[in-house]
């Protein structure tokens, strides 16, 4: 099985979805992705990480999962006490959330906000690549609202040495929907002189292959929503086709996503809530999906979760 060459995959950071659990239960039934970047952590105020903030990534040594860290905020003498905290921990690589389009986020300077202010942005690269040198990367979008806005920052991100830089080719206003824009990415990636890690809307090893003859100079992609709707695409990747569900091992990996995440979260409802947020995306697999996804909506016990599940 060698379909995607020399091609990386990493699986994307979906806050409450693809964390620890995920990362686990995915490589425990299925070829996991070699590289994830892990959902955000906000960089806050002390010289001190409280140890409950890292939890999401306590290196799991079980996981054969690279694990990229990744940090949202806005202020480098912050960002740099949570990249200390990070070495500590055994990193060498980190990435800087520049992307997240949550309104509440991007006003206050973060996220997306980050590359509204290029003296800002250009803070917060400066003080990455200088607690991680040859190791700290950034995760953008095209703008917030202006979809030209990255191809104008791409000055400030050329002058520092990133590993790579992930564009998520939407704007802020677009949040998670409607089309990526491949024409406004055809001209941000010569002007970028890192390696460019694309993501978004890849759902199949088609949607891949599709993307990867428009542009063959990127080698890096990223996948979200994909790998949370087919735990098991990155097979697919791998055999160069779109393998069909199996629907045995998916439900496999969902009883133990259950028992991991019973094992790892305070109480029942936190549990079904996960659940939740993980069939939220996995309903699209199954051909009565939309059925399915709408009982467990409306589950209020684990209990009840489970006859439906069980069918
Ligand atoms: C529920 C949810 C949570 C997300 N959390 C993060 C995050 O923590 N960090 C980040 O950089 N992007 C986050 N994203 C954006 C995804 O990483 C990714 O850029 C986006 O979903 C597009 O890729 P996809 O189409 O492959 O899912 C999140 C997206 C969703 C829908």
């Amino acid at each position: 099985m060698s379909g995607c060459g020399s091609d990386t995959f990493y699986l994307a950071p979906l806050r409450g979805v693809t964390g620890r659990t995920f990362r686990a239960v995915q490589a425990r039934h299925f070829t996991p992705a070699p590289v994830a970047v892990a959902p955000f952590i906000p960089t806050c105020a002390g010289d001190r990480v409280k140890p409950a903030v890292l939890a999401d990534i306590v290196p799991d040594p079980e996981t054969p999962v690279e694990v990229i860290p990744q940090l949202i905020g806005k202020d480098p003498g912050q960002l740099r006490v949570m990249l200390r905290a990070l070495k500590d921990m055994g990193y060498l690589k980190a990435d800087l959330n520049a992307g997240c389009p949550w309104p509440f986020v991007a006003k206050k300077g973060r996220g997306c906000g980050l590359m509204a202010n290029a003296e800002s942005f250009e803070r917060m690269l400066e003080a990455g690549c200088d607690e991680l040198p040859d190791g700290f990367s950034v995760k953008v979008r095209l703008g917030l609202k202006d979809p030209g806005l990255l191809a104008e920052r791409m000055t400030v991100i050329n002058r520092y040495p990133l590993r790579e830089v992930t564009i998520h080719p939407r704007t802020a206003k677009q949040m998670y929907d409607g089309q990526v824009d491949l024409g406004i990415f055809a001209e941000v990636l010569p002007l970028c002189r890192h390696p460019v890690v694309y993501n978004g809307d890849i759902r199949t090893c088609a949607d891949w292959q599709t993307l990867k003859r428009r542009f063959p100079q990127v080698t890096r992609w990223m996948v979200g929503r994909g790998m949370a709707m087919n735990p098991a695409l990155m097979e697919s990747f791998l055999a160069g086709m779109d393998l069909p569900p199996d629907y045995g091992r998916i439900a496999g990996f969902c009883a133990d996503y259950l028992e991991t995440a019973a094992a790892e979260l305070a109480g029942p409802t936190q549990v079904l809530g996960r659940m939740k947020e993980l069939w939220s995306y996995l309903h699209f697999i199954y051909p009565d999906g939309e059925t399915r996804w709408k009982s467990i909506r409306l589950c209020h016990t684990l209990d009840e979760y489970l006859r439906v599940v069980r069918g």
